[in-house]
């Protein structure tokens, strides 16, 4: 009797509690969302999906839609639902009063709320790494670049939630190799070049920049290029914002293949022990006990490896010929 009259008192005081411990809003981050909430966003959503889908472009709901523009900006339910963001409606983003009219009000993209207003937690201990990195700090880019110029937040799903390393791989190299890997868009974002008039600094090649790197098309699949470009993080941390340039990136192989590999914090740092051995880690192993010349082809290896033979070769050969010449001394010592 005593128990049941005070359950509900005890969850309103909790409740109340809890609330005002949540009150400095401040330094929040977005909070989960729960089912029923998440099951009438997706209603609303249907909305806009009558015209923002691969389905609305092949047959449009009406003549009157620019369809050059839609066929660019489609948003797939099966794409956006499962992703970081599929939680949600998308006029918590996309400001309500104007995207109820089609026309669309012209102010629409300025109202798009900032990544801030529900990740300030987040935001606050990542921007001041945003704006060390190479990007922010290239005079010219700062304004070019913003959060989602990596995040698309249509499709984007956070790696504790991916965790195949192969998908995380893939998802966040394609937010730089976007820029790295295609001339038009590293152009529209490349700084002019003053040896050039008129002209914008070229694109240097992923694959010749990383030469030194033993078949970099395979690393592209296996590791993140943030994982060489990022400062060290420690167990538990997120991943620092701060992209370093070409001279303070990682380039030792052992930082890696070895069984203390960074890895294990960064790419890794979602799977558990079991599963980190099986993605191939400790992988020192290429690099110690099954290097066979020439079955990479790398050559910094391979004369590495040729020459440590060729060295022990000579300390055999050099040793060899030391017991000759001092067996030699023996027997003329002998026969005296
Ligand atoms: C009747 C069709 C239609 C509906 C319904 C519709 N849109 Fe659009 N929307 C378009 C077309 C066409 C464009 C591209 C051309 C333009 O901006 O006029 C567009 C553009 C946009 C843009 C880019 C705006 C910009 O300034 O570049 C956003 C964001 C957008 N829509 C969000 C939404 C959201 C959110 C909904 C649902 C609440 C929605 N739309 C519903 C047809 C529609
Ligand atoms: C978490 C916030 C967020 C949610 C939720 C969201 N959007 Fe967006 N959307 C953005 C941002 C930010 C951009 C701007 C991207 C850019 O400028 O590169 C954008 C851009 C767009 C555009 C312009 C074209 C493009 O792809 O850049 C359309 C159309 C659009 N969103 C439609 C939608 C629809 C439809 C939904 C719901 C199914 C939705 N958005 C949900 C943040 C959001
Ligand atoms: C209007 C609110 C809103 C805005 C604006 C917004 N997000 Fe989110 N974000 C959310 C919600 C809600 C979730 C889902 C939380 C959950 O399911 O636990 C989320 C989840 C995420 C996640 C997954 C994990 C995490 O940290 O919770 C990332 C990463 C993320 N958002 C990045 C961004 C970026 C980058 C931007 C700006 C381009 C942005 N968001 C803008 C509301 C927002
Ligand atoms: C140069 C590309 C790039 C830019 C610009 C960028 N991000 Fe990221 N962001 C990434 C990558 C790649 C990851 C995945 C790294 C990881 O797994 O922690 C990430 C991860 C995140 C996460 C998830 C971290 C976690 O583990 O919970 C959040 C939140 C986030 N970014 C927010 C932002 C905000 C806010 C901005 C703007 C101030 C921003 N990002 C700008 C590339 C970028
Ligand atoms: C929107 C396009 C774009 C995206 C996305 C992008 N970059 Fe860049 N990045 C550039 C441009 C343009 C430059 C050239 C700046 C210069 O030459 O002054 C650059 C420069 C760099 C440099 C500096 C090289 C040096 O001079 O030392 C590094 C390193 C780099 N980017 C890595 C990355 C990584 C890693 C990512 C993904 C997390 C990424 N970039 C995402 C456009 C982009
Ligand atoms: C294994 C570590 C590693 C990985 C993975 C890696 N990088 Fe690098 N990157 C380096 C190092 C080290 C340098 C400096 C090379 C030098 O100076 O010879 C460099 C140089 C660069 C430069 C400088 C270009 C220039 O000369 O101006 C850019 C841009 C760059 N990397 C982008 C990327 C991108 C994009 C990815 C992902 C596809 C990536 N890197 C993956 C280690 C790495
Ligand atoms: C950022 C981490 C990282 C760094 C730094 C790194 N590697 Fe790797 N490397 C990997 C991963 C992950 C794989 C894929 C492992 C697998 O498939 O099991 C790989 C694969 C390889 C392979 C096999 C490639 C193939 O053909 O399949 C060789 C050889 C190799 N690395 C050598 C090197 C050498 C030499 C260096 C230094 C110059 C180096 N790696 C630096 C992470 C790294």
């Amino acid at each position: 009797m005593f128990h049941s009259f005070n359950k509900p008192l005890v969850a309103v005081l909790l409740g109340a509690s809890l609330a005002l411990l949540r009150l400095p809003a401040v330094a929040a981050d977005a909070a989960p969302v729960d089912q029923a909430t998440i099951e009438a966003n997706r209603k609303a959503n249907a909305a806009c999906y009558e015209c923002h889908s691969a389905a609305a472009v092949k047959k449009p709901p009406r003549a009157d839609l620019d369809l050059s523009k839609l066929k660019e900006s489609h948003i797939e339910p099966a794409i956006f639902n499962p992703s970081d963001h599929g939680v949600m409606d998308c006029r918590q983003c996309h400001a309500k009063n104007h995207y109820t009219e089609y026309p669309h009000a012209e102010a629409g993209k300025t109202t798009t709320s900032p990544c801030t207003e529900c990740h300030a937690a987040k935001s606050l201990r990542l921007e001041p790494q945003f704006n060390a990195s190479v990007h922010a700090k290239n005079s010219g880019l700062k304004e070019k670049f913003s959060c989602n110029t990596c995040h698309n937040v249509h499709v984007n799903v956070i790696q504790k939630r991916l965790k195949d390393p192969e998908k995380i791989v893939a998802q966040d190299n394609h937010g730089c190799l976007e820029c790295h890997n295609s001339e038009t868009m590293f152009a529209r974002f490349a700084p002019d070049d003053e040896k050039l008039a008129g002209g914008k600094k070229k694109r240097p090649d992923i694959d010749t920049i990383h030469g030194w790197l033993p078949n970099a098309k395979a690393h592209w699949n296996a590791v993140r290029c943030i994982e060489c470009h990022t400062p060290e993080v420690a167990e538990g941390k997120m991943l620092s914002h701060e992209i370093l340039n070409k001279e303070k990136a990682e380039k030792k192989c052992l930082a890696c293949h070895s069984a203390n590999s960074s890895l294990k914090t960064r790419l890794y740092r979602h799977l558990v022990k079991g599963e980190q051995q099986k993605y191939g880690f400790t992988n020192s192993v290429i690099l110690s006990n099954s290097y066979v010349i020439g079955a990479t082809r790398h050559p910094l290896l391979d004369n590495l490896i040729i020459g440590l033979v060729l060295a022990t070769l000579l300390g055999v050969l050099a040793h060899g010929v030391l017991r000759a010449l001092a067996a030699m001394k023996r027997n003329k010592d002998q026969a005296k």
